[in-house]
């Protein structure tokens, strides 16, 4: 079976990708590990503005410190190395990644200024990655910025970083924008070859016993999937960019529907983590059986047959959807409608 897909210009053996995740790709081993499970490409975890400013940051403070005594000013050194020591690293290991590595290794950078961006983004291309996600995570809690303020730095980011950077990049997006199709546009203009949907935005839970924020990290189901699904559905065909679908992929049956809807690639972090690398080759075979079993030749043949990319109107469509969805209500005993599963039939 022919389970092959192209992602942002890079020939995949099939579309199951870990997902930018520290545990996932924490060093060189872990990247290892992957690759000997049989993933197609692996996203490294991001690499955060504040931790490269925190670094400079501790630079500084160490030098001025060693400014400030005097001859033993060079005991201080040992120790400015090892505080300065986490950005390195990771261009290290991603370096070595992308050296020893025969799958492709994509760097990932999340950063707070365009200049944070523009800076950065170079590094990663020296370090070989075969591309770099931007991993975009901004959530406006000023009143002052409007929409199209924050949608103009989206832009300036990635038309910044494709000024200095020539390997593909992807952009993860959370899904919060008045016009989806419109802002995918403008990052595709501006330099975008993908798309990562979505990035999740982590929700902390209320206790009103102890008054204290719940920041535990809750990891998804496949039912999380539903959202990315939809704006894939949605923007294939529309949008001349690859998609790759992040959140709530966990079976075969997930994977199989985002290449329908018409994603590039699944990728998975939460699955990977609570059961382990050895999922990656059980959803392929699990994939592989499946296309047999319903006579496809290859994945490449599925992919977007059910986007809307033929629907002339998608608003008037969803709207259509929506109110018979509303109209079409009726009670469920668990209050929870069952994810349908390919041996569950039609
Ligand atoms: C422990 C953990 C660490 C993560 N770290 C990153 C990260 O560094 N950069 C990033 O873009 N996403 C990160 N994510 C988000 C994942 O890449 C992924 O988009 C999200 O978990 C949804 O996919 P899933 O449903 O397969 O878990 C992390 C997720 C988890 C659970």
């Amino acid at each position: 079976m022919d389970l092959s897909t192209s992602y942002l210009g890079l020939d995949l053996k099939h579309p199951l990708v870990p997902s930018a995740c520290n545990p996932l790709s924490r060093d060189l081993d872990a990247f290892r590990r992957a690759e000997d499970a049989g993933a197609s490409a692996v996203v490294m975890y991001s690499l955060f503005e504040e931790e490269i400013r925190m670094d400079a940051d501790k630079f500084d403070f160490f030098l001025d410190f060693g400014s400030e005594s005097f001859a033993e000013a060079v005991d201080y050194f040992p120790q400015l190395r090892s505080h300065a020591a986490p950005v390195e690293r990771y261009f290290e290991v991603l370096e070595e990644a992308s050296a020893a590595l025969d799958i492709p290794v994509i760097g990932s950078l999340n950063c707070v200024s365009v200049d944070g961006w523009a800076e950065y983004a170079p590094r990663f291309e020296q370090a070989g990655a075969a591309a770099l996600e931007l991993n975009i995570y901004s959530l406006v809690g000023d009143a002052q910025r409007s929409g199209p303020m924050v949608e103009r730095l989206y832009t300036e980011i990635v038309e910044e970083t494709r000024r200095r950077v020539k390997i593909p990049l992807s952009v993860k997006l959370h899904p919060f924008f008045s016009s989806l199709p419109n802002i995918a546009a403008a990052l595709q203009r501006k330099g975008a070859d993908g798309l990562v949907l979505f990035n999740r935005f982590y929700q902390p839970d209320l206790d009103i016993e102890t008054l204290e924020v719940d920041n535990r990290l809750v990891l998804s189901t496949s039912r999380d999937m539903l959202l990315p699904l939809r704006w894939i559905a949605i923007l294939y065909g529309r949008v001349p960019v690859d998609l790759a679908l992040t959140t709530g992929v966990h079976s075969h049956v997930d994977v199989l529907k985002g290449i329908l809807a018409g994603a590039s690639v699944t990728m998975m972090a939460a699955e990977l983590l609570q059961h382990g690398l050895g999922r990656i080759e059980e959803i392929r075979l699990e994939m592989e059986r499946w296309l047999e079993e319903h006579e496809y030749e290859s994945l490449k043949q599925m992919q977007g047959a059910m986007s809307q990319q033929h629907v002339l109107d998608p608003s008037a469509f969803e709207r259509a959807h929506h109110m018979s969805i509303l109209r079409g209500y009726s009670p469920d005993p668990t209050g929870v409608a069952p994810i349908r599963q390919p041996d569950q039939g039609a």
